[in-house]
């Protein structure tokens, strides 16, 4: 199946039902997903600069509604239920050198955690992904398949009762060659999730800047019950 998903501005895009494959791209341009970054203050905060080469596409399956959401525009605010299993994503880039054989590692972290007021617990780990590669077309939208286990398996997002809404990032690399032992000694699945740095992750595996990114918020709703304040 082919979905070619060609509209940004409207709040919530519901795509078919069915499970989502082929290719998926939005038409937000790398300059507005730059832009979005800057606004939601992910530069600084999170990494020091975003110039990626190309764009991140984010899908998640809400399986209560039976429905696709396809996060676009970057920033979107997604409810706990939409975003409690892990998205799909699709990369679209004009720069070949991002063609097969490279492999991407996909990292989802929360800079908020608890509250984006005192962010004790950031950055939060949700998802580190390594070993992807490209499915279809990179520059009409390649989808991103996984193929041995995540190093940080997916946790949906899940601020405590009272919080602001936090921000959400995912953010793609491309993999160097030697990741997979140099990783091992830094993240692994004794590692804790809270206190991570993506940036100094990036530095320390030799990771480069994200080649697309992408993020959405979330706030705590009605069946949250853990609180931060007790
Ligand atoms: C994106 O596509 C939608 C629907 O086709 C259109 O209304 C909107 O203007 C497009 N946005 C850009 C930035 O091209
Ligand atoms: C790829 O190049 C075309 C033509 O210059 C441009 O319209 C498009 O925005 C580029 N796509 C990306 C993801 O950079
Ligand atoms: C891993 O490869 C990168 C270049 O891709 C290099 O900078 C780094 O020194 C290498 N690390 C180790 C431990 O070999
Ligand atoms: C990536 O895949 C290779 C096998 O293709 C495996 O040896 C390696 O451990 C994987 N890397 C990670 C970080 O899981
Ligand atoms: C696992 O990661 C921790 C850092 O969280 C590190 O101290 C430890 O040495 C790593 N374990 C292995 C077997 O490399
Ligand atoms: C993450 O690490 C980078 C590089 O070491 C550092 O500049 C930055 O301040 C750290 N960010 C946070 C939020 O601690």
């Amino acid at each position: 199946m082919v979905l070619n998903v060609m509209f940004a501005k409207l709040a919530i895009v519901a795509l078919a039902a069915a499970a989502v494959s082929g290719q998926i791209t939005s038409n937000v341009t790398i300059a507005e997903v730059e832009q979005a970054f800057m606004a939601a203050r992910i530069v600084p905060d999170v990494i020091p600069t975003f110039a990626p080469p190309g764009l991140l596409d984010v899908v998640f399956f809400d399986d209560v509604t039976d429905t696709n959401i396809m996060v676009t525009p970057p920033g979107l605010t997604l409810t706990r239920e939409q975003t409690a299993m892990r998205p799909t994503v699709f990369l679209t880039s004009n720069d070949t050198a991002l063609a097969a054989p490279q492999t991407f590692v996909l990292a989802m972290i929360d800079p908020d955690a608890p509250t984006p007021e005192n962010p004790t617990a950031a950055q939060f780990r949700l998802l580190l992904a390594p070993n992807m590669t490209l499915s279809g077309s990179l520059a009409e939208g390649a989808m991103l398949v996984n193929n041995t286990p995540a190093i940080t398996d997916f946790l949906r997002p899940n601020p405590p009762a009272g919080s602001d809404p936090h921000r959400f990032i995912l953010l793609l690399f491309a993999q160097p060659t030697n990741f997979s032992q140099v990783v091992q000694g830094i993240v692994n699945a004794s590692t804790p999730r809270n206190g991570f740095n993506i940036s100094a992750f990036a530095m320390q595996t030799a990771l480069g800047s994200p080649v697309g990114g992408n993020f959405f918020l979330t706030g705590p709703d009605d069946t949250t019950t853990v609180r931060f304040d007790v």
